[in-house]
């Protein structure tokens, strides 16, 4: 998705666009581009086709001195990648500038009005179509947000947009409409910034608003005004991101994706942390308020979720009716909306998403709105739309996730839901108080489980040396883990484009199994629970087709080392909490691999980290 950001204050503009920009590269871009009301009042710009290297070495070889800027990466949608259809876009008379995130629907018809109004046009691009309406009003005697307001009225489809106007030298106006990705302020001491996400301001300041759909904010460096699109102000709730600047930055690690993998015993602490009650021996949820009432009514939970995310609520499903005995079930966020689903004031959809604003998801919760079922939310992202939209919320507590591809949250996501699976568990008493102990007590060993998995890195240098050219992966695991085989294969895939799928294992035999040869690695989640011995046996069909096996099992299983080529150890760990530690050999695997590759691990080709656009 397209990196916004914005800056008004005393300081150099340029240096704090560029150096924001540099924080939203593991959004994915393909060109780059920012522009500051110069200090003789006109509006310089600079864009480039590539990586932000050029992009500043072009600025190095043309300054610009201002305090006043807008900034963009952009993820090509209408007109190819190109310093022509770079962001920021100005209008023909040279007044008003823009960066937009989103789609503008409607842009060709108003692209043909525009055009037969005698209007030349310099990009192929969408987005070029606002700043000649924008334009156009203050032409006719509007002022800047009043020409925003009409512009942007004309206009469909999720965008995000800043725009910048020489006439306005002091003033940024930042305006949202749907969910084509947040807008969050930064309200810094004499200075104010804008960003598409938090990470790019971070380092400025830790006191955010967040500008909701349909709102529009002027920006001066004293002040920020917030509105509805009517024109009536709104208040805007401040919040303070307990992330600190270190926890966005990628040292000592080579990459995001590696450091985040390493984070995971701290970040699922952190996710323990004040909600695991050892004491008392239950479950307590700052974010969701419910009642024994509310929970007993309640006929079931319908999770929603894209991707990664999805997969955590296929866990979440074993996880939520092995506690609370409540039946659940998940929907991809794309499919949703479009199964006109049977839903009520008894059901509870639960969003999972750690950027808080994929369109699929969201979209999926507006739908459930409608419908009249309670909101949940387990986000990451603070004061994203997916937190605040909420009925209740379980943040991830993950703190900033950069690599596209998602680790840590997988795991604090499936830490929330087994949270949630307590809490529910003891409010509809399907969980004796014990029971309830036991459960609540199996979290204190996690982190150091986690950790210890962990500390078998090294062996996966030399598995990915043995498979990094192998074209295909086939992913197995049974019950709880099945929905690991799903994220162990997306994880490959998105990293090291090889070919990877997940299944259930017992599937195998009603299709996968013709697939199985010496050219295609199979991994097997095969630790110690219940379904142990199917899986073993899976195994040993899969070597008997002469297919080649990487299992993961539980420490000192010494079975498991007769019969598969290579073993993955993993700590004994409670069934329910399996998925947390058998899912980072998976990522490990992966990331290796990619990195043997010489693939671009924390900006996958076509990947974006949130995906606002359908
Ligand atoms: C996962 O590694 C991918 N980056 C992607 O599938 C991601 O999980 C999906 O786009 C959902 O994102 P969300 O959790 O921010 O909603």
């Amino acid at each position: 998705m397209c990196g916004i950001v914005g800056y008004v204050g005393p300081r150099d503009a340029t240096r704090i666009i560029l150096d924001g920009l540099k924080r939203l590269e593991y959004r994915g871009y393909d060109s780059a581009g920012l522009a500051v009301v110069q200090d003789d009042g006109t509006l310089g710009v600079r864009r480039e086709l590539g990586k932000l290297d050029q992009l500043v070495e072009k600025v190095v070889g043309e300054p610009l001195a201002g305090h006043v800027g807008i900034g963009h990466t952009r993820w090509a949608t209408h007109g190819e990648p190109s310093e022509r259809n770079a962001h920021p876009h100005v209008g023909p008379g040279g007044e008003v500038t823009v960066v937009h995130n989103g789609i503008i629907e409607n842009f060709r018809a108003l692209r043909d009005e525009l055009e037969a109004e005698g209007r030349a046009f310099a990009s192929d691009t969408d987005t070029e179509v606002i700043v000649h309406l924008v334009e156009g009003y203050l032409a006719g005697g509007a002022e800047l947000e009043t020409a925003v307001r009409r512009a942007l009225a004309r206009t469909k489809g999720a965008n995000a947009f800043l725009f910048l106007s020489r006439r306005h030298p002091e003033r940024i106006v930042a305006a949202r409409m749907g969910n084509a990705g947040g807008l969050t302020i930064g309200l810094g001491d004499g200075e104010n910034f804008v960003a598409s996400d938090i990470p790019a301001i971070l380092e400025h300041t830790r006191e955010m608003v967040f500008l909701e759909d349909r709102q529009m904010a002027v920006v001066t460096r004293d002040a920020v005004h917030v509105e509805g699109l009517d024109g009536t102000p709104v208040s805007v709730k401040p919040y303070t991101i307990p992330w600190d600047p270190v926890s966005a930055a990628k040292e000592p690690y080579r990459h995001f994706m590696q450091k985040e993998i390493y984070e995971q015993g701290r970040a699922i602490t952190d996710t323990i942390r004040g909600r695991a009650d050892f004491d008392a021996g239950r479950v307590r949820l700052e974010g969701l308020p419910l009642t024994p009432e509310a929970a007993r009514a309640l006929k079931r939970v319908v999770i929603v979720a894209c991707g990664t995310s999805a997969y955590a609520a296929l866990v979440g499903k074993f996880l939520i009716e092995a506690l609370a005995r409540l039946p659940v079930e998940v929907d991809y966020g794309s499919e949703f909306r479009y199964r006109d689903p049977l839903i009520d004031a008894q059901t509870a959809v639960l969003a999972i998403t750690q950027s808080g604003e994929t369109v699929d998801t969201l979209a999926a919760v507006e739908e459930a709105q409608r419908k009249g079922a309670q909101i949940w939310s387990i986000v990451n992202a603070i004061g994203s739309q997916a937190h605040r939209i909420a009925d209740g919320h379980i943040l991830m507590h993950a703190g900033p996730e950069i690599g596209v591809a998602s680790t840590k949250a997988f795991t604090t996501s499936l830490v929330d839901q087994y949270l949630l699976g307590c809490l529910l568990g003891e409010l509809r008493g399907t969980l004796s108080p014990d029971d309830l102990r036991q459960r609540v007590d199996d979290l204190a060993h996690l982190p150091d489980l986690v950790g210890r998995v962990l500390d078998h890195g090294d062996v996966y240098e030399r598995l990915a040396q043995t498979f990094y050219d192998r074209a295909h992966f086939l992913y197995l695991g049974r019950g709880i883990n099945y929905p690991v085989a799903l994220e162990g294969a997306l994880k490959l895939k998105e990293i090291s484009y090889i070919h990877a799928e997940g299944y259930p294992a017992g599937e195998m035999k009603h299709g996968p199994i013709a697939l199985i040869d010496e050219a295609m690695p199979v991994v097997a989640i095969a630790t110690r629970d219940h379904v142990y011995d199917k899986m073993i046996s899976q195994i040993e069909q899969v070597k008997a087709r002469g297919g080649t096996v990487i299992a993961l099992a539980t420490e000192g299983d010494a079975e498991i080392a007769q019969k598969a080529d290579f073993v993955l150890p993993v700590p004994e760990t409670p069934p329910l909490l399996s998925p947390v530690a058998n899912v980072i050999p998976l990522q490990l695997l992966a990331y290796h691999l990619a990195v043997r590759r010489g693939a671009d691990v924390d900006q996958p080709r076509n990947l974006a980290k949130s995906v606002t656009v359908e």
